[in-house]
């Protein structure tokens, strides 16, 4: 493999380890622990690892160092530091007997069930420190779900006399993470299943773990990418940019996004969603923003759209959720695409079906038909940023209606679009997610180490210097509630969406008003890996704003 200068470079970079985790460690139990709804329901599907403690390892004489081989599996999206959470796995079962082992299961998911792996030796490990990507092992979306997959995993768990599988994902993988511990448990396999907090979304968090690992870099990312788009609006002053950022659902990245480079106007999904908002508000409410700037001679600007805002949007919200009950009907399978448009509309109330026909055909479509595995609509299809620009441009049509373009009062209005998504999920990991992956990696081995299954690795009190970061595990049931998914009522980890009483979006929303009308642009530029530790070591603005007590 070819290399870059700063990928030679950033190889020989050591992540910080937390003090907890630098030598011998014991574990600290804390109290039992209950799921954050439905309880009765989600202990009596987890019978066996529901109610477990807070886990936290803190330092020790020594330790007794098991003999394992583990299995490690990439889920879902790609997010920046998914392989040095591998390294620090490798580098701490190594250290605990050289002769431990560790398979990487190829392609996601996927690979535990068709078998498909291969063992992760120092000399392909070490050619992936620090670097962005999945490609040590690929990801996938499999769902893992069914009692023949768990059974078809477990032949080869046996077959390479693996004790533990360490599932790298988001919200959904780990809930899969948490039903194959379950099943494992149920069974007696002996198998140990440990989660890892993946995803640039940044909506697997709570109370115990503060952040999903991949945010800060995809943010950091977008960001210096926002803010180069901000330099050049402001020096043409001739466009609206309108930039869609990644985020199925949760709109973190958005406004994270927002308070790094203070566009004119960011979208917050929950926000929309809480207003009750249709989508000609929405689109009322930047066309106001567009008109007060051109009243001061500003014909440009930036606007930030969460991914998912269409979702949010309520009567749309209403009716995906009858389009996914519809879907998930029997007659529905086997039908080609056109024939499940007409199978969908035949089944909708007349409300819902008002909204569909009033969508364009386009966007409705992707509404009715793409879902991924675990059934989301796949947000990051939908040109959501065009579909605003084309609908803003109609609004402002109507109010220049009988102006001739010279007059003092016509709104100049031209849009230029973009979608940042994938250009951040493989970034190189900024230091925090580097060091932070790699301590979540280092701590999966310990969980395994003390026995622990049904638990996610987790790394708290991140804005302190990594080696005062408190290391330990969270039993996975914790965090579930009863959602519906696929027409059915199913056990989930609770997503985080913005809290609009949080402190990230009180901050935006203070200063909303003056950057809408104002041009008060911040250009972040490129993560910086090295050199001074203001810009090296900065978590992002939500982590901080979330974790700093308020003066
Ligand atoms: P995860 O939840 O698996 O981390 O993925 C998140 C995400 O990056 C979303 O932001 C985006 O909508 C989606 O993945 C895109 O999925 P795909 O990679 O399948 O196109």
């Amino acid at each position: 493999m070819k290399k870059s200068a700063l990928q030679l470079a950033r190889a020989d970079y050591q992540p910080k380890l937390p003090i907890a985790l630098q030598g011998a460690v014991k574990v600290k139990e804390g109290e039992p622990t209950q799921s954050v709804d439905n309880q009765e329901e989600i202990k009596k599907l987890f019978p066996n690892t529901y109610g477990m403690p807070l886990v936290e390892f803190v330092p020790a004489e020594k330790q007794e160092n098991k003999k394992m081989k583990v299995g490690v599996i990439l889920s879902g999206g790609q997010a920046p530091g998914g392989h040095n959470v591998i390294t620090g796995l490798f580098d701490t079962i190594k250290k605990l007997n050289p002769e431990n082992k560790l398979y990487g299961f190829i392609l996601g998911p996927g690979g535990l069930v068709d078998h498909n792996y291969m063992e992760l030796t120092a000399d392909i490990v070490n050619e992936y420190r620090n670097t962005g990507g999945f490609d040590m092992i690929g990801s996938g979306r499999t769902k893992l779900e069914k009692v023949d997959q768990f059974e078809k995993g477990y032949e080869i768990i046996r077959e390479l006399d693996i004790q533990a599988v360490v599932i790298i994902g988001g919200d959904d993988s780990n809930t899969n993470a948490c039903v194959l511990a379950e099943y494992y448990a149920a069974k007696n396999y002996g198998v140990q299943v440990i989660g890892c907090p993946k995803t640039i979304d940044g909506d697997l968090k709570n109370e115990q773990i503060e952040t999903s690992f991949g945010f800060d870099t995809a943010c950091k990312t977008y960001s210096e990418l926002i803010g180069n788009i901000e330099r050049d609006c402001n020096s043409a002053r001739k466009y609206w940019h309108f930039i869609k950022v990644m985020g199925r659902s949760a709109s973190h990245i958005a406004l994270e996004c927002a308070l790094q480079t203070q566009p004119n106007i960011c979208l917050v999904s929950e926000e929309v969603e809480a207003k009750n908002m249709s989508l000609d508000d929405v689109v009322e409410y930047i066309a106001e923003a567009v008109a007060n700037r051109a009243a001061d001679g500003n014909y440009f600007g930036t606007v930030i759209i969460p991914e998912g805002v269409i979702e949010f949007i309520p009567a749309i919200k209403k009716l995906i959720a009858q389009l996914n009950d519809v879907l998930a009907m029997p007659e529905a399978k086997g039908l080609d695409r056109s024939e499940l448009i007409d199978f969908a509309k035949s089944h909708l109330t007349e409300d819902n079906l008002k909204v569909f026909n009033s969508l364009p055909t386009g966007v409705a479509r992707q509404l009715a038909l793409d879902r991924d595995p675990h059934g989301n609509v796949q947000v990051s299809l939908i040109e959501t940023e065009k579909l605003l620009s084309t609908l803003v441009k109609k609004k402002l049509k109507q109010i220049n209606k009988g102006k001739q373009k010279t007059d003092p009062d016509y709104i100049t209005f031209k849009a230029m679009h973009h979608f940042f998504g994938y250009e951040g999920r493989c970034a190189a990991p900024s230091n925090f997610d580097a060091d932070y992956c790699y301590a979540l990696g280092f701590n999966a081995a310990q969980l395994i180490n003390c026995g622990a299954t049904g638990y996610m690795s987790s790394v708290r009190d991140l804005i302190k210097p990594s080696s005062e970061w408190i290391c330990g595990g969270i039993p996975i049931t914790m965090m579930m509630n009863i959602e519906r998914r696929n027409g059915a009522d199913k056990p989930v980890i609770r997503k985080a969406l913005v809290d609009m009483k949080d402190r990230p979006f009180l901050e935006y929303s203070n200063n909303r008003a003056i950057w809408a009308k104002e041009t008060s642009y911040v250009y972040p530029g490129p993560i910086q890996y090295f050199g001074p530790p203001e810009p090296i070591d900065q978590p992002t603005k939500t982590l901080i704003l979330e974790h700093t007590p308020e003066e």
